[in-house]
C-alpha cells in the first residue's frame, strides 16, 4: 500500500494484499440494534457478534492472517516439551530482538502478571509513559503504584506533535530523584501508547529514557504489543531514522530495553504472548512463574498452531508494506472525519481512529459517561461496535468516587487488513450523521457495576428515552435503509 500516488490527486490507501477468504457480515435493522444494545446493558463488550456489522472493538486477536501464517499452522509440532514450534519462535525473536531468553505466555496480561509478581513489591513505583488497563491492574494488585510521565503534548487531543507517546524525561528524572531509585520497580515504556490514541514514541526518546535509567541502575520494560504501528511511525516521522530499516529500528528498541513483553494478539497477528530478555537473573525469576501460571516453558499456554502463526507474523511485521496498512487506513478515516468537523484525536495514530467524546458530547456531564454514551449511540446508528476508553474504563477511588478520565475517547479499532475502504466510508458516514444529530444523544448510568475492570461486564441504562428518539430520527432520514 505504500507509496502509490493517484493521478487524480486523492490520497487513498491502496492495499498491497488481496482477499482470499471472506466472512459474511450481518447488518441488522436499527430496531434490533436498539434491542441488542439494551440487552447488552449499553456495554459494547456485551454485544453478540451476530448483531454487529463492523467490529471495531479491538485489534486484539482479530487481525487478518496471511496465507503464509495459515500454512505454517498446519506444520505445528505439539510435543509438550521441546517442541520444534517453540524453537522456531524463540529463534525468530532472537533474530529480531537479539534476546537470548524467551518465556511464552498465553497473552499480554499474562506477561504483565509475571513481570509484576517478579518485580513489583508493595510500595514500589512503576513510572511509564501511560498506563494500559490490565497493566495497571497487575501492578496495583502487587502493591505497586503507577506514575505516568507522559509529555504534555500526549494529553492534548489535537496536536501536530508526531510522538505524543514520548516520556517527559525531565519529569522521569525528577520522580526518580524524589522517590529514590530503590523505590522504582522498573520503568515501563508502552510502544504505540494505547489509551492516548495509539500514539507512538520516538527512538530518540527511548535513548534519552535509557540514559536516565542507566544513571540510576533501573530496568526498562518495553510493552511491545503495538510495536508494528510504532515502527512504522518512527520510520516515517522521525527524521534521523528515515534511512534505517524496520529491522534496524526494532533491534535498537530492543537493545535499549531490559525486558520486552508483548501481546501476540496484536504483535504478530495471531494469539499468544511472551517475554524476551538478555538478563539471566530476571529470566530465572520469571521462569518459575511461567510454569506455575501459563504452562510448560515450550508453550506457555499457547496453542502450537498459534505459535507457528506468530513466528511468521513477526517476520511479516518487519515488512513496511505490511505494517503501513493499519496506520494508513486510520489516517484516511481520521482525515475524512476531520473534514466534516468531527472531533478526533490528532495526529492519527495506530490501533484505530479515536473520537473525542469529551468534545462530541459537550452537553452531557462527564459523570454520565460521554464516551460510553457515544459508543452506544454509534452502535445504534450503524451497527459499528467501538470501545469506550474514558471514565468507564477507569476505576473508582478508595472512597468510591469516580476518577474522571483525562480523555473521553470512543476507540474505533482498525483490525489490520480486515475492512475494505467502502466499509470505512460507511462508518465515517454514520459518525458524521451522529455528529450532526449529537444533541439527541444523552447520558448513561450504571445499573450493575463490578469492582474490578468494570468496563468488561458493567451494565448501564440510558438516563432518558434518548435512544428511542435517535432511532425515530434515523428512520425519518434514512427511510427503510438498514
Ligand atoms: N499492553 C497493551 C499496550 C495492550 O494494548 C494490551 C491489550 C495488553 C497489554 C494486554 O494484552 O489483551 O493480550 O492480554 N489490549 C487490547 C485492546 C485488549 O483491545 O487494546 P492481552
Amino acid at each position: 500500500m505504500s507509496n502509490v500516488k493517484f493521478h487524480n490527486g486523492e490520497n487513498i490507501p491502496l492495499e498491497m494484499h488481496k482477499v482470499r477468504i471472506v466472512q459474511k457480515l450481518n447488518l441488522v435493522p436499527i430496531e434490533r440494534r436498539l434491542e441488542a444494545i439494551s440487552e447488552a446493558g449499553n456495554n459494547t463488550f456485551l454485544l453478540k457478534n451476530c448483531d454487529v456489522f463492523m467490529d471495531m472493538l479491538t485489534d486484539s486477536g482479530v487481525n487478518a492472517m496471511s496465507d503464509k501464517q495459515l500454512g505454517a499452522m498446519m506444520e505445528a509440532d505439539d510435543s509438550y516439551a521441546g517442541s520444534a514450534t517453540f524453537t522456531k519462535l524463540e529463534n525468530k525473536l532472537r533474530e529480531i530482538f537479539g534476546t537470548e531468553f524467551f518465556l511464552p505466555a498465553h497473552q499480554g496480561r499474562a506477561c504483565e502478571n509475571i513481570i509484576s509478581q517478579a518485580f513489583v513489591k508493595p510500595g514500589t513505583i512503576v513510572p511509564m509513559n501511560y498506563h494500559f488497563t490490565t497493566t495497571r491492574a497487575h501492578i496495583v494488585l502487587n502493591g505497586g503504584v503507577v506514575e505516568e510521565v507522559i509529555t504534555a503534548e500526549g494529553l492534548k487531543e489535537n496536536s501536530d506533535f508526531p510522538f505524543k507517546g514520548n516520556m517527559d524525561v525531565a519529569q522521569l528524572s525528577a520522580l526518580i530523584e524524589k522517590k529514590g531509585a530503590e523505590k522504582i520497580a522498573y520503568v515501563r515504556i508502552e510502544t504505540g501508547t494505547n489509551l492516548i490514541g495509539g500514539q507512538p514514541h520516538s527512538l530518540e526518546n527511548m535513548r534519552e529514557v535509557r540514559e536516565v535509567c542507566k544513571k540510576f541502575g533501573i530496568m526498562i520494560v518495553l510493552d511491545a504489543s503495538l510495536l508494528a504501528d510504532n515502527l512504522y511511525f518512527i520510520k516515517t516521522r522521525e527524521e534521523n531514522c528515515k534511512n534505517m530499516t524496520i529491522r534496524e529500528i526494532a533491534r535498537e528498541m530492543a537493545d535499549l530495553s531490559d525486558i520486552i513483553y508483548f501481546s501476540a494478539r496484536k504483535l504478530g497477528c495471531a494469539r499468544g504472548g511472551g517475554i524476551c530478555t538478555n538478563n539471566r537473573e530476571a529470566f530465572y525469576k520469571m521462569r518459575e512463574l511461567v510454569t506455575l501460571y501459563e504452562g510448560f516453558l515450550t508453550y506457555g499456554g499457547m496453542s502450537v498452531r498459534e505459535m507457528e502463526a506468530i513466528t511468521v507474523g513477526l517476520d511479516e511485521t518487519m515488512d513496511e508494506n505490511m505494517i503501513n496498512q493499519g496506520p494508513q487506513f486510520i489516517a484516511f478515516m481520521v482525515e475524512e472525519l476531520q473534514k466534516k468537523g468531527v472531533p478526533v484525536i490528532t495526529p492519527p495514530g495506530g490501533l484505530g481512529c479515536h473520537i473525542n467524546a469529551m468534545k462530541f458530547l459537550e452537553h452531557i456531564p462527564q459523570r454520565e459517561y460521554r464516551a460510553g454514551a457515544l459508543a452506544a449511540a454509534l452502535y445504534i446508528a450503524s451497527g459499528v461496535r467501538g470501545m469506550e476508553r474514558g471514565t468507564i474504563s477507569e476505576a473508582r477511588d478508595d472512597n468510591g468516587n469516580e476518577t474522571f478520565a483525562n480523555m473521553e475517547l470512543l476507540r474505533l479499532a482498525m483490525p489490520r487488513r480486515v475492512f475494505t475502504l467502502s466499509q470505512v466510508k460507511y462508518a465515517v458516514d454514520r459518525i458524521v450523521w451522529l455528529y450532526e444529530n449529537r444533541n439527541l444523544i444523552g447520558g448513561l448510568t450504571f445499573v450493575e457495576e463490578p469492582k474490578i475492570l468494570r468496563f468488561f461486564f458493567g451494565k448501564l441504562r440510558s438516563v432518558s428515552d434518548w435512544q428511542i428518539k435517535l432511532v425515530a430520527k434515523f428512520r425519518e432520514e434514512f427511510g427503510d435503509s438498514l
